[in-house]
C-alpha cells in the first residue's frame, strides 16, 4: 500500500505529462470490476434506488461501491438533518446543497426532517444534475458554473450546506463562494461544509505543511479545478480567520466518520450578534 505522500507526488507527475485523465479511467475501471459482485448484490436488494451513472459516481467519489454511496450517503443527510432540525422550521424554509454531485445526501434528507422544507441541489457537473433531475423527485436541480453567481436572489435560504467541495477549489474561488452563500443566506441562516483539516495532515509535504501552520490555504492544482484531483487543504486557522471570519462560528468538528472537518456557523443577523452554543 502506497502512502499519501508516494500518491501526491505520482499524482503531481501524471498531472504534469497530463495523464491524469488516463489513470483516473482506468482506476475507474478498476473500482468497478473489483466491486462487481458487491454492487449487483446491492442492485439486487435495492431495486427502487436508483443509483448514478458509475462514471459520475466516480468523479464525485473516487469509487464505484453503492453500499458506499447509499451508507455515507444516509450517514451524511443524518449529520445535516441533526443540525438543521435544531433550527426553528418556519414556512418556506429552504435549504441548498451546493455542489450536491449524483445526489449522494441530499436524495436522503427529507426523510430525515422533522419539517417539510424545499430543497435545492446545484453542481457544476451538468450531467449529474441532468441525472438528478430525472432520478430524484421533491429536488429542484440547478446547473451552476465553476464561479458564481448562483441564480437565487439574495437571502433567498435559511440554509446552504457544501460537503467536500470547498476541498477542491483555489483560493480565488474560496472568496467568491463564501461570498455568494453570504449572499443567498438570510440573516442569522446557516452555513455548513467540509474541510480538509488535521486528520489529513498526513497528507502534506513539508513545504505545504509550513504553509497550513501559517493559516495558509494549501492548494494542489494542476488539473481540472472542482475535480478530485484538484485538492485544497484548510487549517482550522485560515477557516477562522479568513474563510469565515464574517460569519458567528457554532461549531467545528470531525465530519461523521469521515477524515474531513465539519464546520457550522451562522450569518450575522444584521445590527444582532448573537451566539448560540450549538453542539
Ligand atoms: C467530492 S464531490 C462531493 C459531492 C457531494 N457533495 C457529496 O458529498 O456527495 C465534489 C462535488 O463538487 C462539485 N463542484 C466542484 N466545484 C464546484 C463549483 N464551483 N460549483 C458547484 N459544484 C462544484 C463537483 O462537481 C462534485 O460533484
Amino acid at each position: 500500500m502506497m502512502n499519501f505522500q508516494t500518491v501526491h507526488i505520482i499524482s503531481k507527475i501524471l498531472k504534469k505529462l497530463k495523464l491524469i485523465s488516463v489513470a483516473d479511467y482506468i482506476l475507474g475501471i478498476h473500482s468497478l470490476i473489483k466491486n462487481r459482485k458487491i454492487n449487483r448484490d446491492f442492485l439486487l436488494n435495492h431495486k427502487d434506488f436508483p443509483v448514478p451513472p458509475a462514471r459520475l459516481a466516480f468523479d464525485a467519489y473516487g469509487n464505484i461501491h453503492w453500499p458506499s454511496y447509499f451508507d455515507q450517503g444516509v450517514n451524511s443527510s443524518t449529520v445535516i438533518s441533526d443540525i438543521i432540525n435544531k433550527e426553528k422550521i418556519t414556512s418556506n424554509f429552504k435549504v441548498l446543497e451546493w455542489g450536491c454531485g449524483p445526489g449522494r445526501i441530499i436524495r436522503h434528507l427529507r426523510n430525515l426532517l422533522k419539517n417539510d422544507v424545499e430543497l435545492y441541489g446545484s453542481d457544476y457537473n451538468k450531467k449529474s444534475i441532468k441525472w438528478n433531475q430525472k432520478n430524484i423527485k421533491g429536488i429542484q436541480f440547478i446547473v451552476n458554473q465553476l464561479e458564481p453567481p448562483l441564480s437565487f436572489q439574495p437571502a433567498f435560504f435559511n440554509c446552504v450546506y457544501a460537503i467536500s467541495v470547498f476541498t477542491h477549489l483555489s483560493e480565488e474561488m474560496h472568496t467568491q463562494w463564501i461570498q455568494e452563500i453570504e449572499r443567498i443566506l438570510k440573516p442569522g441562516g446557516l452555513i455548513i461544509i467540509t474541510t480538509h483539516g488535521d486528520l489529513t495532515t498526513n497528507r502534506l509535504l513539508s513545504h505545504e505543511k509550513h504553509l497550513y501552520d501559517s493559516g495558509k490555504l494549501v492548494v494542489r492544482g494542476d488539473v481540472k479545478e472542482g475535480k478530485k484531483w484538484y485538492q485544497a487543504y484548510h487549517s482550522p486557522k485560515f477557516v477562522r480567520h479568513n474563510l469565515l471570519k464574517s460569519f458567528d462560528i457554532l461549531h467545528n468538528g470531525r465530519f461523521d466518520s469521515s477524515i474531513q472537518d465539519i464546520w457550522v456557523a451562522r450569518k450575522k443577523e444584521i445590527g444582532n450578534q448573537f451566539t448560540i452554543n450549538f453542539i
